[in-house]
């Protein structure tokens, strides 16, 4: 019979002296100090000190001399003072150890591949490939703890106000959320395929149908898209769905969840209602749909300061696109970091950029000497740019300036250090365009997608002037980062043949693709809505992390591999045969 634990090890205190105490777990280091041999004994809850002393007890001495690093075993001791001066502050344990007098080898283990010890220098794919040796690892197990705390707490928060948690199918029909499907064939309809869904899209709008009024779920979604440091192919949403709203109640329900899941595990006080911005002052301040609002550096309009000033670069951007620029406050750059800055901008995919220094009460810059002072003098005003300052300008056509100018101001902030750490800064973007115009597909597609309701007021713009159109949807967002989006639905099957139409999708293909979703709703749907959460970029954002691989148990690599488990991997040939399927090499 094996030794059962009657306490953690990482638990024992001072308190805890005198009891005899069971432990079970990984032999984490080993030390043989003349004869007292001392092992720091490792479990869930963290570390503790074990002595083997020869004079207490031979036999189970002489069993520890065989102990290597990762061994599992159980212990039986006592737990004692350590003595005086050899106390380590450092360990929650460090007060205590325990002094064995039975031990059982459970389980021995090879020498591993890497140093637990050595986080960093460790290559992510060899840690990959042994996640479980890695998860051994304190800073990567706490992570995966604090993920499991935070979806308790999430799932708590729904039920309490009256949420159903509802599952929905995997193996399901393609549901358009901007991304390629995850394909399943179907072994006994030749032929046929699942899609894994992108999102329950259509499955919580049908709820809604249903009656269920207020539908949540922690769920997978898959997609098939290029993979960045802050998406995986297959991720986890807090999927949410409530009948009889509009924006504001989603709102609120969101703020209570994030504000409760921000104190309970950080502590940190979160104000709501959060701030609230619509999509054109986001791109037009921060050249971004996700602005970070932990620095200012904001983005300043000076197109009609430079309408005639003489410099030519200007005075074009100024007829047929916007002039733009970015104040920097007290600073003075060299020469060669703003030349580093005018690269930085052509490699964002601008034309050029060009800087001005109001230094020793002059501004100096290369385009200075083709501008009028006036032109000048206004720009000064407008912007407010003084003695001590950097103004960084891009001219060009809105949406591509915008952009450059976002990333740019990204990278100052960076640069700058002006990030504050341990600052939450939540806001919630609005009134997003309802449609854009795909340059490959050469047609309009729905921003968030095509579920998505059309502004009451701009319904007749639908067809005069589709990209006029504002969408009745939202993206809420942390530090720079989307953490969700929704949107209130079309709950009309008029109005959503109607959208299905402008976005160039035939009526027998939206039968086919979508007819279930349109037969729902001739049956009293209700109005709704709802959003979507990435579990993962919030637990990244909790835990610090920066990689979404680190706080997904067994990520994908950036070629949607799995180093563990070998993942996609060949078939055999009859499982190919029973699906019908051929490879083409
Ligand atoms: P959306 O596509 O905006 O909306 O997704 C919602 C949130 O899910 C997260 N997310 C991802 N996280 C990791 N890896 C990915 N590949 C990935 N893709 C998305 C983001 C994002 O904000 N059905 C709608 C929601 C709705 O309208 O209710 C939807 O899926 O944090």
């Amino acid at each position: 019979m094996m030794l059962k634990r009657t306490r953690y090890c990482g638990d024992l205190r001072g308190d805890d002296v005198g009891e005899t105490v069971i432990l079970n777990g990984w032999v984490h280091s080993y030390r043989d100090h003349g004869g007292v041999i001392f092992i720091d004994l490792r479990d869930i809850k963290g570390i503790v000190q074990c002595v083997f002393n020869p004079e207490y007890n031979q036999e189970v001495h002489k069993e520890a001399r065989r102990l290597r690093s990762e061994w599992v075993i159980a212990v039986k001791g006592k737990v004692a003072r350590r003595p005086e001066g050899t106390e380590n502050p450092k360990m929650k344990t460090g007060e205590v150890e325990v002094i064995v007098d039975e031990m059982e080898i459970l389980n021995s283990s090879e020498p591993l591949p890497f140093n637990l010890d050595e986080y960093v220098e460790t290559d992510e794919m060899v840690r990959l490939r042994y996640r479980y040796l890695d998860m051994r690892r304190e800073e990567v197990k706490k992570r995966f703890i604090l993920r499991s705390e935070a979806a308790r707490i999430i799932r708590n928060y729904f039920h309490s106000r009256g949420f159903v948690e509802v599952e929905t199918p995997f193996l399901t029909k393609s549901t358009p959320e901007g991304a390629r499907d995850y394909l399943v064939p179907s072994r006994v309809n030749p032929g046929r395929f699942y899609a894994l869904p992108q999102s329950p899209q259509l499955f919580k709008q049908i709820l809604m149908v249903a009656g269920m009024d207020k539908y949540f779920q922690i769920v997978k979604c898959f997609r098939d898209e290029d993979l960045r440091a802050d998406r995986q192919p297959e991720f986890t949403q807090i999927d949410v769905e409530m009948s009889f709203v509009d924006e504001e109640d989603i709102f609120e329900v969101i703020e209570g969840m994030l504000k409760l899941l921000f104190e309970e595990i950080l502590d940190v006080e979160v104000n709501v209602p959060f701030l609230r911005m619509p999509y054109s002052e986001a791109m037009m301040k921060y050249g971004s749909d996700k602005p970070d609002l932990r620095f200012g550096l904001e983005i300043q309009d000076i197109t009609s300061a430079v309408k005639g000033c003489g410099f030519k670069v200007f005075e074009e951007a100024a007829s047929q696109g916007v002039v733009r620029g970015i104040i920097v406050e007290n600073w003075s750059p060299s020469r060669s970091e703003l030349d580093g800055l005018v690269d930085l901008a052509v490699e964002f995919g601008a034309s050029g950029l060009v800087w001005f220094r109001h230094a020793g009460q002059e501004i100096k810059s290369p385009a200075v000497k083709f501008m009028t002072k006036e032109s000048l003098n206004k720009i000064c005003k407008l912007t407010n740019f003084r003695e001590g300052n950097v103004l960084l300008v891009v001219a060009g056509n809105e949406a591509k300036t915008a952009e450059v100018l976002g990333k740019l101001r990204l990278h100052l902030g960076k640069k700058l250090n002006l990030i504050k750490e341990n600052e939450y800064k939540f806001l919630w973007v609005t009134d997003f365009p309802f449609l854009e115009y795909d340059e490959e597909e050469k047609r309009f597609v729905a921003v968030h997608h095509p579920f998505t309701s059309p502004r009451e007021d701009d319904l007749p713009l639908l067809e005069t002037e589709p990209a006029k159109v504002r969408a009745r949807a939202y993206d809420v967002v942390l530090n720079g980062m989307e953490i969700g989006g929704g949107s209130i639905r079309i709950h009309r099957r008029d109005v959503q043949e109607k959208v299905f139409r402008v976005l160039g999708i035939e009526e027998e293909e939206a039968r086919a693709k979508f007819g279930f979703l349109l037969d729902a709703l001739q049956y009293g749907a209700p109005p709704h809505g709802g959003i979507a959460l990435g579990l993962d970029r919030l637990v990244m954002i909790l835990t610090g992390a920066r990689s979404i691989r680190d706080v997904i148990a067994f990520p994908k690599t950036q070629r949607a591999q799995c180093f563990l488990t070998g993942a996609p991997s060949t078939v055999d040939e009859r499982q190919l045969k029973e699906l019908r399927i051929r490879v083409i090499e």
